[in-house]
């Protein structure tokens, strides 16, 4: 297969392309090494994935930008299947700076869109959309508040299913522009006959994953207690999500791209069965270290969601697909990971 991974310098999309790579396709990674200035953080880290691709002899790396169509269209054409994967990716920076997560998220995606429609030819692609869709409507769930948790209850016990409202409620203006991105890529699939397997992500997490205090926090708290830095929790720390170790979500990807589901949005992540809370990320990764971590409190972030958990059961159905790797499993890979790199940081 020819794949097309954009975004693949970053964490999910370097996932994606080495699997690709290692089963001899022929993979371009389109990524303009933005992650860093996007974030406005001093990530030194930035080209790290970029040069580990460089060791697949069949990766070819374009540094380029989504919102360039004329450089985009070319790779769009000669692949089979994409992955759309590069994003502005902080809810924070959208708040500060909504114009580049809009021109990244919602008009990128829409040049990649233009770009498989005027090739004229049927393209495979999976669409990395998130949770954040589904807004702070989220918070209007049933919950049970326990010493280190909110559970969620009653009708959504099982998770958030792909049919919640997205409507009437705050997004942030990264929920609006991956929302766009989600609801093109479901219009180019029934209109064009294209096969889009839009994935609504809860959080994903793992190796080579950069996190920092504004997005990506599993890798970030890691970093953080290794290398001694203070953590700040923002609200009670009780927040729930349903974690999913990249690998698992790269077979999930797979699932779809070998199938023949013609179209399908799935609500993708650990389920019910693999959630944390933030204080027991903390208490994990104590155990591990072996001494308390001291934490700051502060306010809650804007239409931060209390918890959140995919209701996975669509992919579990329609792609034979479950979730292999337990969070202890998997934050025991990402930690020692972290340990063996602690130069990086
Ligand atoms: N990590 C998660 O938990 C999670 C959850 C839900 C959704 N997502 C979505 O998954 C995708 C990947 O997330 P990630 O965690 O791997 O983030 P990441 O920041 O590690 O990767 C994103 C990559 O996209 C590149 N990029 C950004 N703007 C670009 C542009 N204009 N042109 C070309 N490349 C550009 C960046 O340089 C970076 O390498 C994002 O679209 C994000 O919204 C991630």
């Amino acid at each position: 297969m020819r794949v097309l991974v954009t975004g693949g310098a970053g964490f999910i999309g370097s996932h994606v392309a080495e699997y690709y790579a290692r089963r001899d396709n022929e993979v371009v990674i389109y990524d303009n090494l933005s992650r860093a200035r996007l974030l406005n953080c001093d990530d030194r880290n930035a080209r790290h994935n970029w040069d580990y691709l460089g060791n697949f002899k069949n990766i070819r790396r374009v540094c380029e930008d989504v919102c360039n169509l004329a450089a985009l269209e070319p790779h769009c054409r000669h692949a089979d299947v994409i992955f759309h994967i590069a994003g502005q990716t902080a809810v924070t920076t959208s708040v500060q700076e909504p114009r580049p997560d809009f021109e990244t998220n919602a008009m990128g995606t829409f040049n990649l869109l233009e770009a498989i429609r005027r090739s004229g030819e049927r393209k495979t692609v999976v669409y990395c959309s998130t949770n954040k869709v589904y807004g702070d409507n989220v918070n209007d769930v049933e919950l049970i508040e326990d010493a280190k948790r909110y559970t969620l209850t009653g009708q959504y016990k099982q998770g958030i299913p792909e049919t919640f409202s997205v409507d009437h409620c705050k997004h942030t203006p990264y929920g609006c522009s991956k929302l766009t991105a989600d609801l093109y890529m479901q219009e180019w699939a029934r209109l064009y006959g294209h096969r889009i397997g839009v994935f609504r992500m809860s959080c994903i997490y793992g190796t080579r994953q950069f996190g920092f205090e504004d997005q990506g926090w599993v890798a970030w708290f890691v970093i953080a207690a290794l290398k001694g830095r203070p953590i700040t929790i923002y609200g009670d720390g009780k927040q729930v999500r349903d974690v999913l170790e990249v690998s698992d979500l790269v077979a999930a990807y797979d699932r779809f791209v070998m199938s023949d589901s013609p179209h399908g949005v799935f609500n993708t992540g650990g389920g019910v069965d693999n959630t944390l809370s933030l204080l027991e990320l903390i208490s994990m990764i104590e155990q591990k270290i072996g001494k308390p971590i001291p934490l700051k409190f502060m306010d809650w972030r804007p239409s931060d969601q209390k918890a959140y958990v995919s209701d996975i059961r669509k992919a579990t159905t329609v792609l034979g697909w479950k979730p292999g790797v337990s969070p202890a499993a998997g934050v025991a890979k990402l930690f020692d990971w972290v340990k063996q790199n602690q130069a990086l940081w």
